[in-house]
């Protein structure tokens, strides 16, 4: 068949949750690929360990493969689809795929927020193509947003809520569904969470997508050790109803801002003003906000992971690289080299990888913020005296001081919520604070983001 000669041949490597979600998309929307390209896009290969388990999609006799290296060498393969997760063998595969002059298309932010620059370059100088919109937000077309869309601002903040897991957690506590354990248990039985749920609600997984917005926004490259972490397991629904108090909703932040002094990057619990839309953003879903320095805030919501968006996200990658590939075999010098790569070709981090630099990222300590402080505290006088006092001698000073509810077994909830204050000075403080003799427990404290751009505001006037 004609149209079959001038196929690009698809390898996936991972028949998990989003490969058979890819798998899936090409067969479903093959004829719009195809009205779309003017050529198909054939699935060739697909290789995982277990080529027994029934994913619920047929494949044609011979596609399936437990061997990553013959779909990786299969001359048929144009494109080779990395969706096994991890960092090896998934980097190996990228590479040798590359290094067989392969386009490489990605989801997967653990390998990339380490190896995504050595990836590119290797992708750079072979002159294919490398894709990895699925490795954050899911079905939100943010990289390429960052790549192209936007190539012509200068971004200095990109921040939002990247973690669908941690953020369906935070809104069911909000919604008073129960406590922490309570509800990750029944995101668990809900497919929303991993039996292992480190990665979603420690902060890891937000941790590598904003190394990777960060890189795409600044062009500055973070190592995921240099980005201060914190998850969500301490927030408790008693925060919670004391952030509806004060006008805000606690949700799982990724914050980078580019400024003179340094990149800064953390991941950790914020309370968000209600009149943010980030404050909105409920369930599973994501939103990535960007601020830059002729467009101004823009907001980008939607499906943040799951099979269809993800695979969705991962189609779009493999249709952009078999563009790519066409426009440069349509253009090759008569001597066989592709003329045209470094002109049509946007590269995978939309500058040359040279052009991405080592950021240097200002310590958590050295940055400041507003804080929200719970302390349990002996329900008796003099407490107050001696908490002020001692943030007071490091030029904390308190905006608001809340506390409701009666002494239990002698002990009472302290809610305190102070102006900015340098990280380090709040460190001492509570330090301190934590050995007085009428402190119980750890206390709690969450960053208050009355920063947050402030055109991401629902009320026009705000
Ligand atoms: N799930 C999401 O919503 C989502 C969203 C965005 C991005 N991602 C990213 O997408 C990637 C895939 O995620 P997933 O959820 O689809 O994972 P998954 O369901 O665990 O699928 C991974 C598949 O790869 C197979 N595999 C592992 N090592 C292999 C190897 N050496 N050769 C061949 N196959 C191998 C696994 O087989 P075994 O099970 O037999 O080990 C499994 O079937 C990850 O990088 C993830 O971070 C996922």
């Amino acid at each position: 068949m004609a149209s079959e000669k001038k196929a690009v041949g698809v390898g996936v490597i991972g028949f998990g949750t989003i490969g058979t979600g890819v798998v899936r998309v090409l067969r479903d929307e093959g004829a719009s690929i195809e009205e779309r390209l003017g050529y198909p896009v054939r699935l060739v290969r697909v290789a995982d360990l277990d080529t027994r388990t029934d994913r619920g999609v047929r494949l044609r006799k011979g596609v399936l493969t437990k061997d990553a290296r013959a779909l990786i060498n299969d001359p048929k393969v144009d494109v080779v689809v990395e969706l096994i997760g991890g960092v090896e063998p998934a980097r190996t595969f990228m590479l040798e795929a590359i290094a067989a002059g392969k386009s490489v298309v990605t989801a997967n932010k653990a390998l990339l927020s380490v190896h995504g620059p050595e990836i590119a370059r290797a992708a750079e100088r072979r002159g294919v193509a490398m894709g990895f919109e699925a490795s954050v937000g899911g079905g939100i077309p943010i990289i390429k947003v960052l790549r192209e869309s936007l190539a012509g601002d200068e971004n200095h903040e990109v921040y939002g809520i990247v973690n669908g897991t941690a953020n369906f957690i935070l809104t069911e506590m909000s919604d008073g569904h129960g406590e922490f354990e309570q509800v990750l248990a029944e995101a668990q039985a809900m497919g929303l969470a991993e039996a292992d749920p480190t990665y979603d609600v420690d902060g890891i997984d937000s941790l590598h997508k904003l190394v990777i917005l960060a890189a795409m926004a600044f062009g500055k490259r973070i190592r995921p050790k240099q980005v201060h972490v914190e998850g969500i397991r301490r927030v408790s629904s008693m925060d919670i109803a004391y952030a509806h108090e004060f006008g805000y909703e606690i949700k799982l932040l990724a914050v980078a801002r580019d400024t003179p002094e340094g990149v800064e990057a953390r991941v950790h619990p914020s309370m968000v003003p209600r009149t943010h839309l980030l404050s909105q953003v409920r369930g599973a879903f994501n939103a990535v906000c960007l601020r830059g320095r002729a467009l101004g805030t823009s907001i980008y919501y939607g499906q943040g992971a799951g099979m269809m968006p993800t695979a969705t996200a991962v189609v779009a990658d493999i249709l952009d690289a078999a563009r790519n590939m066409r426009y440069a075999a349509s253009h090759a010098r008569p001597q066989g080299r592709a003329a045209c790569t470094a002109g049509t070709m946007v590269p995978a981090y939309g500058r040359p990888v040279r052009g991405l630099h080592a950021a240097r990222v200002i310590p958590m300590a050295s940055t400041s913020h507003e804080h929200y402080i719970r302390l349990s505290v002996a329900d008796k006088p003099g407490v107050l005296a001696r908490i002020s006092s001692i943030l007071g001698k490091e030029s904390i000073s308190i905006a608001t001081l809340a506390q409701h509810e009666g002494a239990r077994r002698g002990v009472v909830p302290l809610v305190l919520r102070t102006h900015r204050a340098e990280e380090a000075a709040m460190s001492r403080a509570l330090g301190r604070i934590a050995r007085l003799s009428t402190v119980r427990g750890r206390p709690v404290v969450i960053r208050v983001e009355e920063a947050l751009g402030s055109n991401g505001r629902v009320r026009a006037d705000a």
